[in-house]
């Protein structure tokens, strides 16, 4: 049930009746102080401008038209036109029983539309370090939540296994398996890239060696090809170990790396220069745009391919959006990449759509994040000022759950080494991914290990420790969770708050799947959270006065629950049965 989408009909149907103009909505939000109401409509002022009448008046006469029997218990007018809607607790009961009664509770899932999400893209022979976390979680969660809702989601790893610097990696490559160490694993392909940058930089010959490779690797040469392929795999086969630790789900059937639009490159070029939006100078070829403007205020020259022949990460991504129209056949394609790559998308787009390689009804959307910090509020490094590893972040925040665990939070007395570590694992990647998707993504933020890992707040161990406080709840009452059919009344203030919250968690994935904002699903979580908690602290539930009033606050708790589940695991987030 979205009751946002609901009430929002009627309201936008009575405002036509009385006569207010069609671009004129209701604007209605949940209230966000009970004084008015559960949900609010904002939008009659506006309207009641635009037809210059007083807007109170307008406010009554839309009531007057507006029907919402059976839904809301009162609809009133306050302040210069807003409108307070309180819903009716019968009504809430029924859609709560209704949300009960489905695996899916209660959300029908939309109209399929095939959507691409271009997230992690890490770049091979490197290891995934900290810079790979946000897109990586983020756009991991995005892609659930839009499956969850129906859509057809194709994960793209557009991976960077292409450039020069390949010609040197080939050289180091052949160079370290004459001197026999047959296999190469990532951990060291940090090492092993800056050794063979070392090489490149100190060595004429080796250098002269690498310019041929790159020359015969981008001519096809087999032998360069495979050596290529080989450092590719080893990049992708250790990347996948970090994909399944952290619970993502990028498999490597999802690699769609830069190189695979290697062979549609000259044709892009040459179909922009006939379409006369790519022109050549000085050897080079460019598009100018007059829609993105250089420091000079003249058109930006963006290349899309250099003197030397070599294309660029501009061409390749014109290309990679052309295929994925064209070839997947997208509805909407989604980028998860940092702020600082924003021109850079910009520039791809204009050119794409002024080629009329993809029609505006085809939505492009760049779901930038800005920068994780250290406490020093500069790029989050360790002491030593050097970029930290995935593994290596995770192995810490492993450490920290499990001393978390031992310490007084949680009662540890009867617990065996196996949950021990099952528990410190859960806790410890849901600490990790929650502590970035809570984030409103567009701004910078600071890594904080403590605050992650908190039972107090807007934290995974905070919603993953409610969980577990429901499920003893049904486990003290012994009684069978299917069988908790009764009648649901909501009778006081804090049931019906916490009806209405339960079945807002619809529209709360709404905005999610449109902005892939998760922090928005995060913040639903935390505040359905908090509320349970108070309602439980206040109102018994196994020994409450009737077991009428039993069965209806049970099965509040069973919807709460399951919604928590849910919604973490919507956000790649496991839970547990006890702390
Ligand atoms: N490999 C790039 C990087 O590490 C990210 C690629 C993002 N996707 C894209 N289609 N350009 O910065």
């Amino acid at each position: 049930m979205n009751i946002n989408i609901l009430i929002s009909e009627k309201v936008n149907q009575a405002m036509l009746a009385v006569g207010a103009p069609a671009h004129c909505k209701a604007q209605v939000r949940q209230s966000v102080n009970t004084k008015f109401g559960d949900y609010q409509v904002n939008g009659l002022m506006a309207a009641a401008k635009q037809l210059g009448v007083p807007s109170n008046q307008l406010a009554k006469k839309v009531i007057s038209m507006l029907n919402l029997d059976g839904i809301a218990r009162s609809v009133d007018i306050a302040g210069p036109g807003f409108i307070n809607i309180v819903l009716d607790s019968q009504w809430l009961a029924t859609q709560i029983a209704i949300a009960l009664a489905s695996p899916r509770l209660g959300i029908l899932p939309y109209s399929p539309q095939t959507i691409v999400v271009d997230y992690s893209s890490p770049n091979v022979a490197k290891e995934m370090h900290v810079g790979h976390l946000r897109s990586t979680i983020i756009g991991d969660a995005s892609a659930r939540i839009l499956e969850f809702l129906g859509h057809n989601v194709i994960r793209a790893n557009h991976i960077g296994d292409w450039g020069t610097h390949f010609g040197m990696l080939i050289a180091y490559l052949e160079k370290v398996e004459y001197g026999g160490e047959s296999e190469i694993k990532l951990s060291s392909l940090d090492n092993f890239y800056r050794k063979a940058k070392n090489n490149f930089d100190r060595d004429p010959d080796f250098a002269q060696k690498a310019r041929n490779y790159v020359v015969k690797l981008q001519s096809g040469d087999s032998y360069c090809l495979q050596m290529w392929r080989k450092l590719v795999n080893i990049t992708i086969v250790q990347n996948q170990k970090i994909y399944d630790r952290l619970n993502i789900t990028l498999s490597q059937d999802n690699v769609m790396g830069e190189s695979m639009y290697n062979n549609m490159l000259p044709g892009i070029v040459a179909d922009l220069k006939a379409k006369g939006l790519a022109v050549e100078k000085a050897g080079a070829t460019l598009v100018f745009l007059n829609e993105c403007k250089n420091k000079e205020g003249k058109p930006m020259g963006v290349i899309i391919q250099k003197t030397d022949g070599a294309y660029l990460y501009t061409t390749t991504d014109i290309a990679c959006a052309k295929y994925r129209y064209e070839t997947l056949k997208a509805d909407r394609i989604i980028y998860y990449i940092d702020s600082r790559q924003h021109q850079h998308l910009l520039q791809v787009w204009t050119i794409v759509r002024k080629a009329g390689y993809i029609p505006e009804t085809v939505l492009l959307e760049h779901h930038m994040f800005g920068m994780i910090l250290g406490q020093n509020r500069k790029p989050f490094k360790t002491r030593e000022g050097v970029t930290i590893k995935l593994n290596d972040l995770l192995d810490e925040a492993l450490k920290r759950a499990r001393s978390l665990i031992l310490s007084k939070h949680i009662n540890v007395d009867d617990i065996n080494i196996v949950e021990l570590e099952r528990l410190a694992q859960v806790i410890s990647i849901g600490a990790v991914k929650y502590a970035e998707l809570s984030k409103n993504r567009t701004s910078n933020y600071i890594f904080n290990w403590d605050e992650m890992l908190s039972f107090d707040g807007n934290t995974a161990p905070y919603i993953q420790y409610a969980y577990t406080r429901i499920r003893s709840i049904f486990k003290r009452s012994a009684l069978n969770e299917q069988l908790f059919t009764g009648h649901i009344s909501l009778e006081d203030e804090q049931e019906h708050l916490l009806a209405v919250r339960l079945l807002q968690y619809q529209e709360t994935i709404a905005i999610v799947a449109r902005d892939g904002t998760p922090h928005v699903l995060c913040a639903y979580l935390y505040n359905l959270a908090v509320l349970f908690s108070s309602f439980y602290e206040n109102y018994p539930i196994l020994n409450a006065n009737s077991d009428k009033q039993r069965q209806s606050r049970l099965q509040l708790a069973l919807l709460t629950s399951r919604t928590l589940q849910q919604g973490l695991n919507l956000l790649g987030i496991d839970t547990v049965e006890r702390m």
